[in-house]
């Protein structure tokens, strides 16, 4: 294979399965689950298979020094480990030194990585201190070596950024830099580094991201990512924007594990908790044969799969006070009869009722007082 048609494999294979599976006359954008520091693992990935598949995965993002540089200081232990029987994902990697952004990607199709993200949205400070991140967009020259060192590895180079780092407005001459590297895949959160994740997303400015890329790059597909929920409301966005190729959904699936799923349809309590079951049994094996877990970390998914039912609150609440899988196991054995009975009457809805948002609503309400109430102990 030679290293251009490598270049343009995995992501014409994505396009191609995506129209494929389309029944309708509208062309269809491929649906992706965002890169999620210390949510999208291995673990949560296939969780996320069962619920309803995306078109594409992102891993969590991965120093590339550090994957260079085995004692360097970030952990890449497990960030990068795919079981046998997932969909290959996208790799992402950050940095801010292109030789060791080279010898991360070269290093990626030997773990059978066929595509590699670089990551230059980052708003965390410890990232951009280390200039990587969202401050590439601010240093756009280094911005474009660590482009050209990445596509030495002969894999597909994705960017995933943001509009600018002070302001929206920046992407109109930060982006073309980006699309004149004629990258696979340019995907664009629609916020500023300074909006982190707070302003509404800047579907204004969709359009004109598009006529960029068609005037300069027009092979590059267009992915845009920000506050889309499901794939019904990517859809709709696609349909106003045809230009659109891929939709990329990160926090909705914290509100919906469904989100991705083609027909959407109301969820039993009971698929909720298979789901819950899933995560603890992949979590186990994972811990055992690949690389250790952090219990706690779990704890962050309860609230996916537990909420909108009698009683969800309290069980969660349990939950939260576990120290293993098996403890976890052990609480839902004993109080799932009484919850199931509890939800006999509505008939073990899980989602989209309104149930959910109203308890949802409560948790937050109580995190906050109980923030405002220790606050003003301490
Ligand atoms: C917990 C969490 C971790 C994230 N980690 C990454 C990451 O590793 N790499 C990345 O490019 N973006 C990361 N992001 C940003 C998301 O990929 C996405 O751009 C952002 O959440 C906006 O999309 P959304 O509105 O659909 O959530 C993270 C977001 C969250 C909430």
């Amino acid at each position: 294979m030679t290293l251009s048609t490598q270049q343009d494999s995995f992501w014409d294979e994505i396009v191609k399965q995506t129209q494929a599976k389309n029944t309708t006359s509208d062309k269809q954008p491929f649906f992706s689950l965002a890169p999620m520091e210390a949510v999208t693992d291995t673990i949560f990935r296939r969780v996320v298979a069962q619920a309803g598949p995306p078109d594409v995965y992102y891993t969590e993002f991965t120093n590339a020094s550090s994957m260079v540089h085995p004692k360097a200081k970030f952990s890449v232990q497990g960030r990068l480990a795919v079981a046998e029987n997932e969909a290959q994902p996208v790799a992402q990697i950050w940095g801010s030194r292109p030789e060791d952004i080279a010898g991360a990607a070269k290093i990626l199709p030997t773990m059978g990585y066929r595509a590699v993200d670089i990551n230059m949205g980052c708003p965390d400070a410890t990232v951009i201190k280390n200039g990587a991140g969202s401050d590439l967009i601010r240093h756009d020259d280094l911005a474009e070596k660590i482009i050209s060192a990445a596509k030495t590895s002969g894999l597909p180079v994705s960017v995933k950024t943001r509009l600018g780092f002070y302001h929206a407005e920046e992407f109109r001459d930060w982006l073309p830099i980006i699309l004149r590297q004629n990258v696979a895949v340019l995907t664009v959160h629609l916020r500023s580094r300074k909006e982190m994740s707070k302003a509404p997303a800047h579907v204004e400015y969709i359009d004109e991201i598009l006529a960029m890329r068609d005037k300069l790059a027009p092979k590059t597909l267009i992915q845009i990512n920000g506050d889309i929920k499901t794939r019904a409301e990517g859809l709709a966005l696609a349909k106003i924007h045809p230009g659109i190729d891929g939709i990329m959904i990160g926090r909705g699936i914290f509100e919906n594990p469904y989100a991705f799923e083609k027909i959407p349809r109301q969820h039993t309590l009971e698929e909720s908790i298979a789901l819950l079951k899933r995560q603890l049994d992949l979590f186990d094996d994972v811990n055992a044969n690949v690389t250790p877990k952090h219990f706690e970390a779990l704890k962050r998914y309860f609230k996916i799969y537990l909420r909108g039912f009698a009683h969800a609150s309290s069980l969660r609440q349990l939950l939260m006070e576990t120290h293993s899988t098996t403890e976890v196991r052990q609480i839902l054995t004993r109080e799932l009869a009484r919850v199931y009975e509890a939800v006999a009457s509505d008939q073990h809805i899980y989602r989209d009722n309104a149930a959910a948002i109203a308890d949802m609503a409560m948790a937050t309400a109580e995190k906050h007082q109980s923030a405002a109430d220790h606050k003003n102990n301490s």
